[in-house]
């Protein structure tokens, strides 16, 4: 592990990876399954998350993904992976996603978008603290804005669940089976 520091900016772990697409990885219709799109986002967020925290990091959540375009057999798929917020031990990675179609070179698609929150993890497998992020750009800022929003809004909605759920355990069992 490397040692303690203050702060880091994006680019510091901000990577991009390619790699070409197989039949291997189709799903029915025969194209690339959306599993397979998601393990790379993962990947690629796991690389940078382990670049800014100094060491290992694990998948808490995938907050968002969207999906915008297929992905074809054949296409050669790129993602580009930066840290937009971090707290104590956790941190928010987006990835973009796009691909080059294989009958149109040069072609660029944004085929979606995924965020994840990562927590860096000591060799006991809890939370260590990371370094501070350190914006350099004005879309280094708006991506950790828009990173505070989605946090909040994550957030509220768990402590609105776990409301209902302490209201629903407070009813007899009988009121409490769905109808
Ligand atoms: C992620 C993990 C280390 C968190 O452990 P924990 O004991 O719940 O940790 P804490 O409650 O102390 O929270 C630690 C940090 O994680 C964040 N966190 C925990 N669960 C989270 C979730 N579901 N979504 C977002 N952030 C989460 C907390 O907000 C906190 O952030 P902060 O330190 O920046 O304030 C633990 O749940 C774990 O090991 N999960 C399995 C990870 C894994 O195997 N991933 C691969 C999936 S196949």
């Amino acid at each position: 592990m490397s040692e303690i520091v203050a702060a880091r900016t994006p680019s510091y772990s901000r990577i991009e990876l390619a790699t070409l697409t197989s039949r291997a990885q189709a799903n029915l219709l025969g194209n690339i399954h959306g599993g397979e799109v998601v393990k790379l986002a993962d990947s690629t967020a796991g690389v940078v998350a382990q670049r800014h925290s100094g060491g290992p990091a694990v998948t808490a959540a995938l907050d968002e993904m969207a999906f915008l375009e297929p992905v074809r057999v054949g296409d050669i798929i790129r993602t580009f992976g930066q840290v937009n917020w971090v707290g104590r031990s956790s941190m928010e990675i987006g990835v973009r996603i796009e691909t080059e179609p294989w009958d149109a070179a040069g072609e660029v698609l944004h085929v979606g978008s995924a965020y994840f929150v990562f927590v860096a993890v000591d060799a006991a497998g809890r939370g260590r603290p990371v370094p501070a992020l350190e914006p350099e750009t004005a879309e280094d800022r708006r991506r950790m804005h828009e990173a505070e929003v989605r946090r909040a809004h994550r957030l509220a909605r768990r402590q609105e669940i776990d409301a209902i759920r302490a209201r629903s355990s407070a009813l007899p069992p009988s009121e409490r089976r769905p109808r």
